[in-house]
Formats: C-alpha cells, structure tokens, sequence
C-alpha cells in the first residue's frame, strides 16, 4: 500500500489540525496507511529510535469503512493526549507514528497544531535531509504530505527533487539495502499553505488567515470602543512578515483610519501626511483614530517604520493622547472559524489525492484555493513568485510586488 506521512511545518496556523485530520482520513478512506510526524521537520530528521523504526503500533480493532477496514487504536486521541506527554504515552524517541481514523477525532476545532512544528536548521543542510530520507524509508513511507508556509514547502520541494541522490547516498553508504532502494526510487510529496499571513502566491487564502484577520478585528473592536471613551488614537501592530495582506484586510475590516502596509510603502513624509488625514477626520467629529501598522511595514525609502514612532507622531503631531498594541502571538491561536476548517478539510482532501495520483513525472503540486475552486498549483513556481514580491519590494519595484500577490498571476 502507498503509505502516507502527514506533518505540520513553520509557524503553526489555525486549521492544522483540520488539515490533518482530513488528509489521515482521507489516506485511511482511500486504502493508503496514514502516518503523522511529530515536530515538522525537526521529527522527521530525529525520526524513531531503534526498536520502533517502523513507526506501527498494533491496532486494537478495525472498523469497516467504505470498503477498506479502518485501523482503530482504542479510545482515540492517543496523540492529542500524547502531545505534552510523550513518556507516558510511549511515543518518547517516536516521530513517525502510524495513527488510525479514531486517533484524529475531535481534532477539527483545535486550534495550534497537535502533532507540533519546529523550525528546524539541520533539514536546511543536506545531512539532514538524507536522514530525513533515511527515517522515512525505513517506516516505508513513501508520500508525503506537508501543511506549511513558503519555506517549509520549498523543503519539501527540495527533498524531492534531491531524493534520487538521497536514495543513492543511503545505498551507496549501506544505510539501505538495494531492495529499499528500488521500492523508494521517487517520493510522492503534496503542500498545503498553512500561515497565517495570507502571503503565498497563487491562492485566495492560506490557512489560518481567516482565524488570525477574526482575532485582529476582534481585538481592534474592543480597542475601539476604548478609543471611542477617551478620545484617544491607537496604533496597532498586527503580524504577516512581509506582507499586508493581514492589515488591509483588518483595516476594511473594522474601518480603520490609516493604515500601513509594506507592498504600499508611504513616502518618507509620512508623519506629515498621515496627520493631515487624520486631523481632519478629528475636525468632523470622529472621537477615535485607529492606524494599523503591518510589522513589515516599510516607508518608500526602505526605512522600517515601528509602532512607536507612530504613537509618538500621533501624540506630538496630532496632540491626541496615544497607545500602541503589538497584538502578538493571539492573533495565530485559538480554535479556527468555520472558513479555515472548510478550507483544511477540502485542502487535506485534495493533497492526498494528489500524492495518490502522483507519477515521478508529474510535478510537486501545492494546494490552493482560487475562485471558490480547490486548485494544485506547481509548487516550485508558486514558491518561487512568492519569494519574488520580497525581492521587488526590496527593490522598490511595488507595483510589481502587487501584481505578484494577485493569484491570477499563476497560469
Ligand atoms: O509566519 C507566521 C508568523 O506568525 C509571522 O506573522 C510572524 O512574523 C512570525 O510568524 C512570528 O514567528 P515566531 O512565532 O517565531 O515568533
């Protein structure tokens, strides 16, 4: 049977989990045998210490599917109950688990990610990478399916176009024998964006995003209303690295009075500029004035601008009494909005159709959505252009920034 790993990478991102409890589901619905790996890249490098190298656990019982019967492992949620409390569970040492339809239960509301991520700086080198492909071949998986941002899709674009060099080291070295080295002569590999910074190239939307822009406006909201009391203005650091997908949409989203955003860098005389706005609303009665500030937020000349700098702006320039709020890490947890967990389930769905119907001709295909439309998009390409709008903002090219931010520049 093709076996197929699951793993979550990068910043976690509400709908994660969704994600992989669809794709468990779907590889389990399709007759495939379902993995996760535990801490993203990092887990896969470390993988199963000797003496559980298959990464099976014997089933408690089956339960009959659509024509496949199901792996159960008894009450479920081993992992979920697991995550905190790998000891105990008998998961020390043990990245690579098989896991069964009930282990993912109730995994659809959760927020963060339960089987853990990791930034990991050894898979960036190629020993790390070959073991990596080690620990997958001795479990025999032989599909992959990632959930993550930008640069932990293009790893998993790397390990696969590295993996026939990969195999032949492993071999070449004695770490496999030549019968593992035929049977994994290619990797099967799918990408779901999961960031919340709404960053990625060819999709309407990313995982998370939906979640993270609901917190920003909630919080922005009861800012408001706070404002409002005392008449004061607030600025607001909301996240998204390079990109101001989150605080554009924040800014429509609760009516924002300015806003800053990387890929629309202001000119260097910003303070002035703003202040004239905003004093004039002040003039017609407005008691509140909010300014959102992407934290890539950048003026024309390259020169980061800081929630500070603007606070103070406000209060010398403006002389309204002013506070900033960085909203931080709140924004990326808690249980996903409906959208995000549509989104995962469909996402989750259709990458394990991909690494199912994968050839080693076809290409890497990440997942996306783009006119209310499940869609794979060639991973390396997407990838790519969402590395170039870094590179033409740095080049002070916006325009061209933009229109690579538009999906419908991927044909
Ligand atoms: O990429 C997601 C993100 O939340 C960014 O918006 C933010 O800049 C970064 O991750 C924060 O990273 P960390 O969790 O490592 O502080």
């Amino acid at each position: 049977p093709i076996k197929v790993a699951v793993m979550t990478s990068g910043g976690d991102s509400a709908g994660m989990n969704a994600a992989v409890r669809s794709a468990v589901k779907m590889a389990i619905y399709k007759g495939a045998h379902a993995y996760v790996i535990r801490e993203g890249w990092e887990g896969l490098v470390r993988g199963n210490e000797a003496g559980s190298e298959e990464g099976q656990r014997t089933p408690t019982g089956y339960a009959k599917g659509n024509d496949v019967f199901i792996p159960t492992y008894g009450e479920g949620d081993l992992l979920r109950e697991g995550v905190g409390e790998a000891d105990e569970i008998g998961l020390k040492g043990r990245y690579i688990v098989r896991v069964g339809w009930d282990d993912v239960r109730g995994w659809m509301s959760e927020g963060g990610t339960l089987i853990g991520t990791a930034r990991c700086a050894e898979f960036r080198e190629r020993s790390g990478r070959l073991k990596a492909a080690k620990n997958l071949i001795s479990c025999g998986i032989n599909a992959l399916v990632c959930c993550g941002g930008d640069g932990s899709l293009s790893g998993l674009d790397r390990l696969r176009q590295e993996w026939s060099s990969l195999v032949k080291e492993l071999h070449d070295t004695n770490k496999i024998t030549s019968k593992q080295a035929e049977k994994h002569s290619s990797l099967r590999v799918s990408g779901i964006v999961g960031s919340i910074d709404g960053d990625f190239s060819g999709t309407d939307l990313s995982l998370g995003f939906p979640t993270a822009l609901t917190r920003i406006v909630e919080a922005i909201d009861s800012i408001s209303s706070t404002a409002s009391s005392h008449q004061r203005a607030f600025v607001v650091e909301v996240m998204g690295r390079a990109s101001g997908a989150l605080a554009s949409s924040a800014a429509i989203s609760v009516g924002a009075d300015y806003v800053f955003v990387p890929e629309r860098p202001p000119s260097v005389n910003w303070r002035d500029e703003m202040c004239d706005i905003l004093r004039r609303q002040r003039i017609v009665g407005k008691r509140r004035t909010i300014v959102i500030l992407a934290e890539g937020a950048i003026d024309s000349d390259l020169n980061p601008i800081k929630a500070e700098d603007v606070r103070l702006c406000l209060e010398k320039q403006l002389q309204v009494d002013a506070r900033s709020t960085i909203l931080g890490h709140v924004q990326r947890g808690g249980k996903p909005v409906a959208e995000d967990r549509i989104l995962a389930t469909l996402q989750g769905v259709e990458a394990v159709n991909a690494v199912m119907e994968a050839t080693p001709e076809t290409p890497s295909y990440v997942i996306g959505i783009r006119d209310d439309t499940i869609v794979r998009l060639p991973l390396i390409e997407a990838v790519k252009q969402t590395h170039q709008v870094s590179e033409h903002i740095q080049n002070k090219q916006f325009d061209k920034a933009l229109a690579l931010r538009d999906p419908e520049f991927i044909e």
